[in-house]
């Protein structure tokens, strides 16, 4: 497909130029593959044409097909649509393009990215509190940006940026030194470190000398003290202990732990830094940066009592990485609703005279709801990722022990569709799009859903598990019109993966994914490929070969597991 391209590309390319010695605009990027095959294989669009040839589209498109017709190898007929210029290509033309696509190592894969460090800032919860659906988006989009990447050629840092620094900590070490005891929190995790903070919360309001103490506490933690850092670090990795089981489960790795408190002993640089650049002013006892200049409110570096602020660390991890891993970009996958925090601190890191700030990276995803109203600890308001992995793997278990009792590891095949059902329907809509939470959609498996997605690839397994004998070659065979379709469908993967990269978009991934399913659905309903013969027989296998291989990569990319069997 895209050496046609290129020759359609080129011949209308000269033929205007003949006309109009300076038009230089990229036709090939012009040139669309029309979802109705009835308007051709390709179609030129020309209505960008007019300006230069001061005609109108049609007629500049029936002139087009009169000069250049017969010229090109492949193309059976050309046919003008109103402003458009369509392609039909001949059925062998297919054939070809399946040989190109069976030929090439590591379909879709690409190389822009050699030679390229990209950091990826995600999942990055904050310690002593559950993973709830909330940390969902970042955790699914941040790893697939980073499959992404390493797909192209980039050499990736994912990292796991934990909050696990800030005034809460000195609250939660007053709480445990109250209530709680390490065989507590041994025993209970994560839930214990939640109660308490919730009961210092309701005592602190009766009792401010609560809040007095927890201040102490976390400036003694601060200044390093070893009995302090000892109950930090416990909390720290109780947390981590949970976390890594969600992240195992959805097969997310990292690189990098380094959470706030890494960036403790940074700040004071940055600060130093600020001030001698003539960036800070005191302002009513705090240290902010002014940003009314460029519409935003001031970024706050130091508050009145000299504690340091998210933005403080955020902007001292920027320049340790930039150190560190020279990065190409430095990517946050964040809620929407921190996209004024990051515009701040970009703008800051700006001011300082880094020319790199240009690439840093916000990429803000829409809010979650759940039951149409905003997420909460507080109030009970979330949904557990535990409790939700649990009912979607108990249910994918349910099915498969009705449906297929002589599946060898149910348990695990489980695991990779109810997971893979959340992390698709996680990724299938547009990033920025708010969401809301239904327990009915994420756990469902049919229709366009991951599972739909994995079955019809383990239904591609198991036409080639099948298939006996050697494979040999298939010239001169004549794709069908379901064959030409899903031919196209699949050489469509690396425009996709460019596309996804690009606008940095997950989606582009999943709904491919279903429309590559849904053409190969319907050349598997309508074609008896293990009942052919010959050259056909020989073509039918490679596409299906090859549509595994495009369906296993992009569930892959997405960061869910191929099912061979289900
Ligand atoms: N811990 C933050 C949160 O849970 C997210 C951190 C995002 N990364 C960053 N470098 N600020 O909201």
């Amino acid at each position: 497909m895209i050496k046609i391209k290129q020759q359609i590309a080129a011949v209308v390319g000269d033929y205007i130029k003949g006309l109009q010695a300076e038009f230089n605009e990229d036709i090939s990027a012009l040139l669309e593959y029309p979802s109705d095959s009835s308007l051709g294989d390709i179609a030129l669009p020309c209505f960008r044409f007019s300006r230069a040839l001061r005609q109108a589209p049609p007629k500049i498109a029936a002139d087009i097909k009169a000069a250049i017709d017969g010229k090109l190898d492949g193309v059976k007929e050309i046919a003008v649509a109103g402003g458009y210029l369509n392609f039909f290509l001949n059925e062998s033309y297919f054939n070809e393009v399946l040989k190109g696509i069976a030929a090439t190592e590591n379909f879709g894969s690409s190389k822009v990215g050699e030679g390229k460090v990209v950091c990826i800032d995600f999942s990055s919860p904050n310690i002593a509190k559950r993973f709830h659906v909330g940390h969902l988006g970042t955790t699914a989009i941040g790893g697939c940006l980073k499959n992404l990447h390493e797909f192209c050629g980039y050499e990736t840092v994912g990292i796991n940026y934990l909050g696990d620094w800030g005034t809460q900590f000195g609250k939660l070490i007053v709480a445990y030194k109250k209530w709680s005891s390490e065989e507590r929190i041994n025993e209970r995790g994560i839930e214990e470190l939640v109660d308490i903070y919730v009961r210092f919360s309701a005592e602190s309001e009766k009792d401010d000398n609560l809040n007095d103490e927890a201040r102490a506490a976390f400036a003694k933690l601060e200044s390093m003290d070893e009995e302090y850092l000892a109950i930090w670090q416990k909390f720290k990795e109780i947390s981590l202990r949970e976390y890594m089981k969600t992240y195992e489960l959805l097969g997310v790795k990292f690189d990098s732990f380094n959470g706030e408190s890494f960036y403790n002993d940074k700040m004071q640089r940055v600060i130093d830094e600020l001030r001698a650049k003539g960036l800070l002013i005191v302002d009513d006892g705090a240290s902010i940066v002014d940003l009314s200049e460029y519409k935003m409110p001031p970024a706050i570096i130091l508050k009145k009592d000299g504690a340091t602020l998210y933005a403080t660390r955020d902007i001292a991890a920027a320049i340790w990485r930039k150190e560190n891993y020279n990065f190409h970009k430095c990517l946050y996958v964040t809620s929407a609703g921190q996209s004024l925090h990051f515009a701040q601190y970009f703008k800051v890191v700006e001011l300082m005279g880094y020319a790199w700030a240009g690439d840093l990276v916000h990429i803000p995803y829409g809010t979650m709801s759940v039951g149409g109203e905003k997420l909460a600890s507080r109030t009970g308001n979330v949904i557990l990722l535990d409790d939700l992995f649990g009912e979607a793997i108990a249910k994918a278990e349910k099915i498969i022990e009705e449906k297929n009792t002589e599946l060898k590891d149910k348990r695990k095949t489980a695991e990779a569709v109810g997971v893979g059902a959340i992390v698709f329907n996680a990724l299938s809509n547009s990033r920025i799009k708010d969401t809301n939470f239904v327990w009915e959609d994420a756990l469902s498996f049919d229709g366009n859903t991951g599972p739909y997605v994995q079955y019809t690839y383990a239904r591609t397994s198991s036409v080639l598990r099948k298939a006996v004998g050697e494979r040999k070659g298939f010239d001169g065979y004549e794709p069908l019109k379901e064959e030409v379709a899903l031919v196209k469908a699949v050489s469509e993967f690396p425009t996709k993966v460019l596309a996804a990269l690009k606008d940095y978009e997950p989606s582009v991934i999943a709904r491919y994914a279903l429309d590559l399913c849904a053409a190969f659905n319907l050349f598997y309903h309508n074609i008896n490929i293990l009942k052919s013969e010959g050259a056909a027989l020989e073509f039918r296998l490679c596409l299906t070969a090859q549509t595994r291989e495009v369906l296993g990569k992009a569930l892959d990319l997405l960061g869910m597991k191929r099912t061979e069997e289900i």
